[in-house]
């Protein structure tokens, strides 16, 4: 089954709702068959300074209501409801993502709008009691919060749909504008994500796209001071380099993790663990800055989970992404496949064991079961980004906290146990911006606040708190006295 076989459209870049030629064509691979499926013409330094000055000015002189704000962000989320087929196969070949996890990304996306335009309606400041300071009984006080500007949002392949709409619905909720610099590798769910924004009222200039590649294209979008916040997905050196030239402006980065999950000795259900973190440690190919990668799991229950993490990888099925039931398709590159491969042969040559999988074909690197691992190998100390979970045996739960925290990212970890001072205990010692109990690090409600310490970023994405982000607290002080 094939739905590709039509004329590579061209897609150009937007500026003040009009496409707009680069300097070259681009061309957006089919990532299971290789075909070229389109292209994108990249962004000039030109046309960047011209889409950034463009949005500065839209956001300038044209404003659109609280209402006109919600009602733009719900009629996109119907209009994606009504196209969610298309949009989905349209993920399923730039990105190579297995159709019902597409399908999934979808309706996480429409889910992401709608809350974004409920947002809208709830932005607010707060009362201060100012008359608490010795003095001022005679003044009163409160906040705002006003749009920052112009937003750059720069968006990942992994999640190129729901992730954009991470950065843009929140930015236009909050009154923003925006210039969007799409995944090199996915930008065409990217621009039909803006195509729909635009029939459902969105007016030229609140989102202007450039395209390109991230080290030309983004970098000039990073040297433009009229952008006022950039919202970055991606990996910790890039978040670092878009930290170290963005000044005094601000930035929330998205950045990596090499998740961990602690299943316990008193785990309730220990086939529904073991499912979970396998299933989530090989979903979307492990390309996921939250996907399960290394397992702490109480040495009473070792064998018993890594046997039961064998059976369930003998199920996946592994192949064409756009066939209903595959469940693991191919990575993003060949390239990419071949590094993780690279790491798991380190790892096999430094005493761990492959326990199943370890081979790729191509893109696709079939699911893979270490043990055996050290602290110090690639495979557990940084971020794979593809199908491979270790499963290490601990004996002491403080032993399993240290090694979970022993890296320098922090994004979410889980743990399963039922004892709930446990729990509460996990929830405080391990250092990571959300811990989930009894469920893997993978899990994530769009709602709910999303993001890391240490080297997995700064901020937070969820629209409510990337509202915060992205609108300016002002201070209101009245003097009663004049
Ligand atoms: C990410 O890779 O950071 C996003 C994961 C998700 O939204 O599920």
């Amino acid at each position: 089954m094939t739905t590709t076989k039509q004329d590579p459209i061209i897609y150009r870049n937007l500026i003040g709702g009009e496409w707009v030629e680069g300097e070259e064509l681009l061309p957006v691979y089919h990532k299971y068959t290789g075909e070229v499926i389109g292209y994108v013409t990249k962004a000039s330094k030109q046309v960047v300074h011209d889409a950034v000055s463009n949005a500065y000015e839209t956001f300038k002189t044209k404003k659109l209501t609280t209402q006109q704000r919600y009602e733009i962000l719900m009629r996109a989320a119907e209009i994606f409801k009504e196209r969610k087929e298309e949009l989905a196969l349209t993920i399923v070949h730039e990105a190579g993502k297995v159709l019902k996890d597409a399908r999934a990304e979808i309706d996480r996306g429409i889910q992401t709008f709608v809350a974004s335009a409920e947002e809208a309606k709830r932005i607010c400041g707060k009362g201060v009691p100012i008359q608490g300071q010795p003095g001022e009984d005679n003044k009163m006080a409160f906040t705002i919060r006003v749009p920052v500007g112009v937003v750059g949002a720069i968006t990942p392949f992994n999640f190129p749909f729901n992730l954009t709409a991470h950065k843009i619905a929140p930015a236009i909720a909050a009154g923003n504008t925006v210039v969007l610099k799409p995944a090199e590798v996915t930008p065409i769910i990217h621009m039909k994500l803006v195509e729909i924004l635009m029939e459902a009222g969105l007016p030229g200039g609140f989102v202007n796209v450039v395209n390109g590649l991230g080290k030309e294209t983004g970098q000039y979008l990073l040297e433009e001071e009229l952008v006022a916040m950039y919202s970055f997905t991606g990996s910790a050196p890039v978040g670092r380099h878009i930290k170290s030239t963005t000044g005094i402006r601000r930035v929330v980065l998205e950045l990596g993790n090499n998740s961990p999950n602690i299943v316990h000795y008193d785990v309730k259900d220990l086939k529904r663990a073991a499912k979970l973190c396998v299933t989530k440690g090989y979903g979307n190919s492990g390309q996921a800055c939250i996907s399960v990668q290394r397992i702490y799991v109480h040495e009473d229950i070792y064998d018993e989970f890594v046997k039961e993490a064998i059976e369930i990888t003998k199920t996946i099925k592994v192949g064409n992404p756009e066939l209903p039931d595959t469940d693991v398709g191919p990575m993003i590159s060949e390239q990419a496949a071949i590094r993780a491969e690279n790491w798991i042969k380190e790892a096999k040559e430094a005493g761990a064991k492959v326990v199943y999988g370890g081979t790729r074909e191509g893109a696709i690197l079939h699911p893979t079961v270490l043990t055996d691992v050290t602290p110090n190998m690639k495979v557990v100390c940084e971020e794979i980004f593809a199908p491979v979970i270790s499963i290490i045996k601990y004996s002491d739960i403080e032993d399993a906290f240290k090694q979970a925290n022993h890296s320098n990212l922090g994004l979410q970890a889980g743990i399963f146990t039922s004892d709930l001072n446990l729990a509460m205990r996990a929830a405080q010692e391990l250092e990571f911006g959300g811990v989930i109990i009894n469920n893997v690090s993978t899990y994530r409600a769009d709602i709910m606040p999303y993001g890391g310490v240490k080297d997995s970023g700064l901020g937070k994405e969820g629209p409510k708190y990337a509202i915060e982000d992205m609108t300016e607290e002002k201070i209101v002080v009245i003097d009663l006295e004049q």
